[in-house]
């Protein structure tokens, strides 16, 4: 899109930007050239502090002249249309589905059918990722972006151009000009990448909601939401992978257009992500078959989900002359990953008492295999999503575990019912301490409120010392319930006096589990503030919160002199998470807790010092692609975390490392090109930290 000589031009006049007032154009190209390089390349240049400044001056010039503002400048994203109900638009080329095949012998049939059409012995194929999300269908005229719509029933859809503009990967202009063409539609997809969708379902939890099923769920809702605000705050991005309808100047769009792959090409050159880096051009349909079997496996190490692979007729004219069915075109067909959904039955259902008092009801069923993991207990989260759900006792239910998402219920198969199933009805009493449970009002959870309840101080032990939190990994759940029921452990201060002595003489404690448990507890005095602060389980405060906390801080009670109104100056800290945090720093009980833990030497401090000290890795950014020879990714990861270093989730300036297995696939072909990142293989790794 940008070559090289205008990147460096257009860098140099963002640092004199930056320094001294600009004109209108320059402000407008600037920022259009730094969203490019943070939302599609993800290569930013400059600090997002730097991009603000360079926003609010544009905003400046536009308050002050009104009249020069145009609808493709960066601030006209910022939707004015709240509460806008959708209007539903007629799609200029209706929107049809494709054709699926799940095995090699699906293609080979599809291949030869289109063989015998167009009457050839070789078919050039441009194949690419099936994206998971929800597709969209975008207008521009003249260069300028002037509708987008929902695929809706495939001929109108639902218009979505405000919510549209939020998502900052796709251009409010880009020069089809330049190809000869006037008015252009493509079609594309809406992805939440799985790291937003894991960060956004954990801000749900934290409120006590259930957490959406997959990312394609949370996109395809992200985008009919009314309040284009929320709409931004879901960090979504559109890929773009079909024109379906040209006008202009033929002669030069058809040269353009002559083929899918180079229409990839040019979207791409155009400002748009498009797959034009993950698409390949081959000849023959085993060639394709490799391609999607190969792709399969590196699946889970895309940053986005994705259920198949498209393969397409490369040739556009042999696209037209094969046409279409009401239903498909015939030039392309879609071919489906193995499913990562099952069905099972459900046996029962079990209430678990959680850290807070709320009452979780989790569905037991039949073990069923899902993508390499035997699913048996599954969250029904609360009563509400029992009820919308209307799950019963003895229903057949669709299962999904979507990626490193946790399993849900789909639904129940209504159709399968024998009339003998039994609808799940809520306990009125802690099923753990027997107090009578409360629903607090605006809550969707029920409550046991009796803070000294068994579950609910075992809970907070248990998550105290957790892998995300504490990380005390000698420390399981089954030992910390027998040492509570024991009297040996009755709060989370006691993890830091346990008497070994007794424990000694407990049946299946050897001087070596002792040993184990005993340094893994000293060690963890010198966790990470954040740690410390996500393990002492204060409501609505997930990880993302605890690390921004810790950063707020030098010392953790720092926070006993927070206001309410500096909590909620904190990243992503609103009214209602800040109101948790200042009251559990202001629960005497807590302050106590909390002294009671730095007296028996737990780390409260959080100093740079300490980082470096504990971390050989000191805060450097790591990713890892392809398969590695000895380590499980998870492994590595922890490793990575472990030693102090930060994990991204996609290759940009701001990676340090890249380490590299087997098959590794564009991850490593986009660092190759950002000569700052230092790519090795786990041997180097391991090195590294061994050092
Ligand atoms: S091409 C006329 N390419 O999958 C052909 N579709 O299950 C237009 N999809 O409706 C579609 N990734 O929403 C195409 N690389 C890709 C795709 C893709 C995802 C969606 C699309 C389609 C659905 C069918």
């Amino acid at each position: 899109m940008y070559t090289k000589e205008q990147t460096q031009k257009l860098q140099a006049v963002t640092k004199k930007l930056l320094k001294e007032p600009g004109s209108i154009n320059e402000l407008r190209d600037i920022l259009r050239f730094h969203e490019h390089r943070y939302y599609v390349l993800d290569e930013p240049l400059i600090s997002d502090y730097e991009y603000d400044n360079l926003y609010k001056d544009l905003e400046k010039i536009e308050a002050e002249t009104p009249e020069l503002i145009t609808p493709d400048s960066p601030t006209q994203r910022v939707g004015n249309s709240l509460n806008k109900e959708f209007v539903t638009v007629p799609h200029l080329v209706p929107m049809l589905s494709l054709e699926n095949s799940y095995n090699a012998e699906d293609l080979i049939e599809w291949d030869k059918r289109g063989r015998k059409l167009i009457n050839t012995d070789e078919i050039e194929y441009s194949v690419e990722p099936k994206f998971d999300g929800a597709s969209i269908s975008l207008i521009y005229e003249n260069d300028i972006l002037v509708r987008a719509a929902t695929r809706g029933d495939g001929t109108k859809g639902d218009d979505i151009t405000t919510n549209i503009k939020q998502v900052k990967s796709i251009p409010l202009s880009a020069k089809f000009s330049d190809y000869g063409i006037q008015k252009i539609e493509i079609r594309g997809e809406v992805l939440m990448t799985k790291q937003s969708f894991k960060k956004y379902n954990e801000h749900l939890v934290e409120q006590g909601l259930a957490p959406l099923a997959n990312p394609r769920n949370a996109a395809s809702g992200s985008l009919r939401m009314k309040d284009p605000m929320v709409v931004r705050k879901r960090n979504l991005e559109a890929i773009l992978y079909h024109i379906s309808y040209v006008n202009g100047q033929s002669s030069v769009v058809n040269r353009q257009l002559q083929t899918h792959s180079s229409s990839l090409e040019m979207l791409w050159q155009l400002g748009f992500k498009s797959p034009a880096k993950e698409k390949k051009v081959l000849s023959g349909i085993e060639d394709v078959i490799k391609f999607c079997n190969d792709f399969e496996k590196k699946r889970e190490d895309l940053p986005y989900e994705i259920d198949g692979i498209v393969i397409k007729v490369n040739d556009v004219e042999l696209q037209q002359r094969m046409g279409s069915t009401t239903h498909h075109p015939r030039w392309a067909m879609a071919f489906k990953f193995k499913a990562r959904q099952a069905t099972s039955k459900l046996i029962n259902v079990e209430f678990q008492v959680g850290r807070t008092g709320a009452i979780t009801p989790v569905a037991k069923i039949d073990p069923v295999p899902i993508g390499g993991v035997t699913v048996t207990s599954i969250s029904l989260f609360n009563p509400d999503v029992v009820k919308e759900k209307d799950v019963r006792i003895g229903d057949t239910v669709l299962v999904e575990r979507a990626g490193d998402v946790i399993p849900y219920i789909v639904k129940p198969l209504i159709e399968l019912r024998k009339g003998n199933e039994k609808k799940i009805v809520f306990p009125t009493k802690c099923p753990v301490c027997g107090d009578e449970l409360v629903k607090p009002e605006g809550e969707a959870v029920l409550r046991c409120v009796n803070i000294n309840c068994k579950a609910q101080v075992v809970e907070r032990i248990i998550h105290f010392v957790s892998k995300d939190a504490m990380d005390i990994r000698s420390f399981g759940a089954a030992n910390i319930i027998k040492f509570y029921e024991m009297g040996l452990l009755k709060d989370i201060p006691g993890i830091y006096t346990l008497d070994y002595e007794k424990i000694s003489q407990l049946e299946g404690f050897g001087q070596r589990s002792i040993d184990n448990l005993k340094t893994a507890i000293d060690n963890s005095k010198s966790q990470s503030l954040n740690r410390l602060i996500f393990g002492l389980g204060i409501r609505y405060v997930g990880e993302a919160t605890a690390k921004t906390l810790a950063k707020a801080v030098d010392h953790l009670l720092d926070f006993e002199k927070f206001s309410l109104e500096q909590l909620q100056n904190l990243e992503d800290v609103g009214i209602k998470v800040a109101g948790s945090i200042y009251q559990f720093f202001h629960l005497a009980d807590n302050i106590e807790m909390i002294k009671k833990l730095e007296k028996l030497g737990v780390n409260l401090k959080n100093t740079k010092k300490e980082v470096e000290i504990n971390g050989k890795l000191d805060q450097q950014t790591f990713l890892f692609t392809g398969s590695l020879p000895t380590l499980k990714r998870s492994e590595a990861e922890e490793l990575v975390e472990k030693n102090g270093g930060r994990l991204l989730g996609s290759v940009s300036s701001k990676l340090n490392y890249l380490v590299v297995g087997e098959d590794a696939g564009s991850k490593l072909d986009k660092a190759k090109k950002i000569s700052s990142i230092k790519i090795m293989n786990e041997e180097e790794f391991l090195k590294m930290i061994k050092m």
